[in-house]
């Protein structure tokens, strides 16, 4: 009996998962008002002055002000602390917008909501939330630093330290590759309390910015999303109040590790943005562009193109949708957080590249927007863990979940 019951309640909750994922396919009203408004605002938004951000590496620090008012700088967070109350698939779905408008400030509010907001609202004490995340509801970025110069996807090789004393933790190091680090007005910190403890010694501080003994590096300059801000940021002595410690000691790489199951459920949505800007390009090129006397829409070695990059992006989407869901749902999403991520970064560079192959030479130069997209998207499979990261997390959980 006992075993019918655990066979039929698996059967059921595994039963239940599809038909939840199928569902979604039908996005709700609440999930379709939000995409509509989020399309809307990076139509007239974000759009109009993409090229222009990407060309002068500059932040769009007006546009993040006007999201913060429409909530977007907050989207899940517990409306009690100032948020939008929503679920992670509301979150995909704004990311996918804004990268749609910008591949750069998709990044942006994808990491404050995901690697800063959340983090807090998740991890933090009553007091933390008022003093670190209330404020940072309507526009006020917050950042995330855990890379190190020799430590990126071996987080527990982690060399900045934090040193008790008294009171206070004195945090030592260089954190690096920090998205928004030049805009931010906090940031979660992690450091080491003892390096010989590797990931059991890493700890999360709230660290308010400015402070004594915090000073940012040179902004990057980098490939793509050069609408955003990377720097890294300098430690030298900083006293953080023993209050300012989130969650416990030593137990930070977990708080990273099951942040970044939400954040990579972000940044797979910024691909995804990415991925169908460059597919609009292309076909919308593909129906202007004439050769050998037709638009070379009617070409088939064209459709072909279109085909195998609408139906890959459909699939990636489905696929980050449903670690959304599981993010929300599951106790542990990491399996199809890592999916999604792989799937949908790898999609969104091969989508631009074709988007580039129909476009041809316009689209090597920055007349169009093809060669932003391809530079935006290649970003996509690096950070927030690369590709070769997100493999070995599934491999392992194959592995278990079937049973070796
Ligand atoms: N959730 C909760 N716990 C987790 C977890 C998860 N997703 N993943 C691992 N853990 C736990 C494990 O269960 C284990 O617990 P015990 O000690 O109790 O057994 C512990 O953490 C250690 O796990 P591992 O042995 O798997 O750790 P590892 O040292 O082998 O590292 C790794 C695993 C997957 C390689 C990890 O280091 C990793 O994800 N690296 C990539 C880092 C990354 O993504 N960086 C992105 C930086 S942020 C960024 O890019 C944002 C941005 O600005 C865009």
């Amino acid at each position: 009996m006992a075993f019918t019951l655990r066979r039929s309640s698996s059967f059921l909750s595994k039963y239940g998962q599809q038909v939840r994922f199928f569902s979604l396919h039908k996005l709700s009203e609440e999930h379709i008002l939000l995409q509509k408004m989020c399309r809307d605002f990076a139509e007239t938004e974000l759009k109009p002055i993409a090229a222009d951000l990407d060309k002068h590496k500059k932040f769009p620090i007006e546009q993040i002000q006007k999201m913060g008012d429409l909530g977007l700088m907050s989207i899940n967070v517990s409306e009690k602390y100032g948020g939008a109350g929503q679920d992670y698939l509301s979150l995909a779905l704004a990311v996918e917008e804004i990268s749609r408008g910008c591949g750069g400030t998709g990044v942006t509010v994808s990491v404050h909501n995901c690697l800063y907001a959340k983090l807090v609202d998740v991890f933090g004490t009553e007091a933390q939330k008022e003093q670190f995340l209330r404020p940072f509801t309507k526009g006020t970025i917050g950042c995330f630093a855990l890379s190190e110069p020799g430590a990126g996807s071996d987080v527990g090789a982690m060399s900045t330290t934090a040193k008790k004393d008294g009171d206070f933790y004195i945090l030592n190091g260089t954190k690096s590759w920090v998205t928004s680090g030049s805009y931010g007005k906090a940031a979660v910190i992690f450091a080491t309390v003892d390096r010989s403890l590797k990931h059991k010694g890493i700890t999360a501080f709230l660290v308010p910015i400015p402070i004594p003994g915090l000073s940012l590096g040179r902004e990057e300059d980098k490939m793509g999303i050069r609408a955003s801000s990377t720097c890294n940021i300098i430690l030298e002595d900083v006293r953080i109040p023993v209050e300012n410690l989130l969650g416990t000691v030593g137990g930070g790489f977990k708080i990273a590790m099951a942040q970044l199951d939400g954040a990579r459920v972000g940044i797979a949505a910024q691909a995804l943005g990415i991925a169908q800007a460059a597919l609009e390009c292309a076909i919308s090129y593909a129906n202007q562009r004439q050769a050998f006397g037709q638009p070379i829409i009617k070409l088939q070695a064209i459709k072909i193109k279109l085909a195998e990059m609408a139906t890959r992006l459909e699939a990636a989407r489905l696929m980050v949708w449903r670690s959304a869901v599981a993010k929300d749902t599951e106790t542990r999403s990491t399996k199809e957080s890592s999916m999604g991520k792989l799937l949908a970064s790898e999609t969104a560079t091969f989508v631009t590249h074709q988007c580039i192959q129909i476009l041809g030479g316009m689209g090597y130069v920055t007349d169009m927007p093809a060669e932003r997209h391809y530079r935006d998207a290649r970003i996509t499979e690096i950070y927030g863990g690369i590709s070769d990261i997100q493999k070995l997390v599934i491999g392992d959980l194959v592995n278990k979940e079937y049973g070796y």
